[in-house]
């Protein structure tokens, strides 16, 4: 697998679409006396490019200029503090997540994210307990352990050295979502490609027509599989989504639209939790050493890892009403970008917020979204890291060490995590 497949992955994904400016935002900027409102500060300095490369600085000068800010290279707002993002995932009845003109809903059909209530709720209560703690302790923590033990196995035959994102993270994470959903006549490869050229349909402003042909190349191999396996788990059901979908009255479009927005979501984000944490605990030895000495911190550094590096950065939102946004102005029509990757790093609520500290007091990170939208992947996604592969990969790679000369290179700002991460172990 190659880094350019992640490279395209982090920039462009379902939860991130393009936008032509409804508003500019004026270039006024300065403080505003309680009550007051004022325009959005524009932040012409910020760039496609350094966002990519790194955006925590970026976001640390917007957040202490404003909450939210016009940006010209975004087409659309962005807001980066910590209580703005919150107050958006309270309110979406002035923040929808049904944005027009959505590429997303070109290349995937119009799934649950991009819906509001009610129409957002039978989807979502289509997806019943196969993604429940219960179900995934009783049903998946089996699979997942036996996914984790397949994928090792296959990282060691690659070794001692190898790419621990490409090498094992993706295909281990890609394999649990296989089976989650029910592709049992898919394999982890096809989820991967489905997901990658998806997704590089959703963010396809270009219009470039060899990026649609394989992007619906891939829903087509989607629609057909959905059409094999609905059938088939009427007569064998079990505890997969597709299973459970099965006998549920749904429109085949949404069940369809569900789907692909669940493959475009949910790979890569424990793949790229995964490898990041990895990463931050090899280069913090002493965190390292107590999470092995006690693998009960494993949780903890799971949700150190999703604050510290959001694995979704930013995710859209359309103003459905005039409003005021912590003293800021926003009209109906315009869009918005919620960098929750930003709002994890706001000084306001996190103590020394650019480190990594397992140890950190507990408070509630925004890396799962909030409100309707809350992740419906969160328990798979924790069971599948924090429970399963954390608390083994240390022992099972003796020495595991990041590879000294060929530095692991960490991008993205939609979707961040690792590009690159040559390890090496006993
Ligand atoms: C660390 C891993 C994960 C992170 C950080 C994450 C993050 C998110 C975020 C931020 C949203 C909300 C986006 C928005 O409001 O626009 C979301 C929604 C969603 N996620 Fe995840 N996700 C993860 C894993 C997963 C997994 C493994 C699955 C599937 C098995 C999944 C399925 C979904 C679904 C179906 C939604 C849409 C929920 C709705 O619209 O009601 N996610 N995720």
């Amino acid at each position: 697998m190659s880094a350019t497949f992640h490279q395209t992955t982090v920039q462009r994904c379902p939860v991130h679409e393009g936008a032509e400016p409804s508003r500019l935002g004026a270039a006024v900027s300065g403080g505003t006396a309680p009550g007051e409102s004022r325009e959005a500060p524009v932040a012409d300095w910020v760039t496609l490019d350094a966002l990519h490369r790194d955006p925590f600085p970026l976001y640390r000068r917007l957040r202490e200029e404003a909450p939210v800010h016009w940006i010209p290279a975004l087409n659309r707002y962005l807001v980066t503090s910590y209580a703005a993002c919150h107050a958006i995932e309270q309110d979406e009845a002035t923040f929808s997540a049904d944005e027009r003109e959505s590429l997303m809903k070109r290349a995937m059909g119009h799934s649950m994210l991009r819906k509001d209530n009610p129409e957002h709720q039978r989807d979502r209560d289509s997806y019943g307990k196969t993604l429940r703690p219960a179900t995934i302790k009783k049903h998946w923590n089996g699979i997942f352990e036996q996914n984790y033990v397949d994928c090792l196995r296959r990282l060691k035959k690659a070794g001692p050295g190898a790419d621990f994102v490409w090498d094992f993270a993706a295909p281990y994470a890609a394999e649990n979502l296989r089976l989650v959903m029910g592709f049992q006549n898919a394999t982890e490869a096809d989820m991967q490609r489905w997901s990658q050229t998806m997704i590089d349909g959703t963010g396809n402003y270009a219009d470039d027509p060899d990026i649609w042909a394989k992007s619906e190349r891939s829903s087509a191999e989607v629609d057909a599989a959905i059409d094999e396996m609905l059938p088939y788990f009427k007569d064998h059901p079990d505890h997969s989504l597709l299973s459970g979908l099965a006998s549920l009255p749904i429109p085949l479009e949404a069940i369809r639209a569900n789907m692909k927005m669940t493959i475009g979501g949910g790979l890569n984000e424990p793949r790229d939790v995964l490898a990041t944490t990895v990463w931050a605990l090899l280069r913090e030895p002493e965190q390292l050493e107590a999470v092995v000495a006690d693998p009960s911190l494993h949780t903890a550094a799971f949700e150190e890892s999703v604050r510290w590096v959001a694995p979704i950065g930013m995710y859209p939102r359309q103003v459905a009403r005039d409003t005021v946004l912590e003293g800021i102005r926003l009209r109906r029509g315009d869009r918005v970008g919620v960098a929750i990757g930003a709002a994890n790093r706001d000084p306001a609520v996190f103590e020394d917020p650019e480190s990594f500290d397992i140890m950190r007091p507990k408070k509630p990170h925004l890396a799962f979204g909030g409100g309707v939208h809350f992740c419906a992947g969160t328990w798979v996604a924790r069971a599948q890291v924090a429970q399963i592969a954390m608390p083994r990969i240390f022992d099972d790679l003796p020495g595991l060490r990041l590879d000294e000369s060929s530095p692991a290179v960490a991008g993205g700002w939609v979707f961040r995590g690792m590009l690159e991460m040559p390890v090496a172990w006993d």
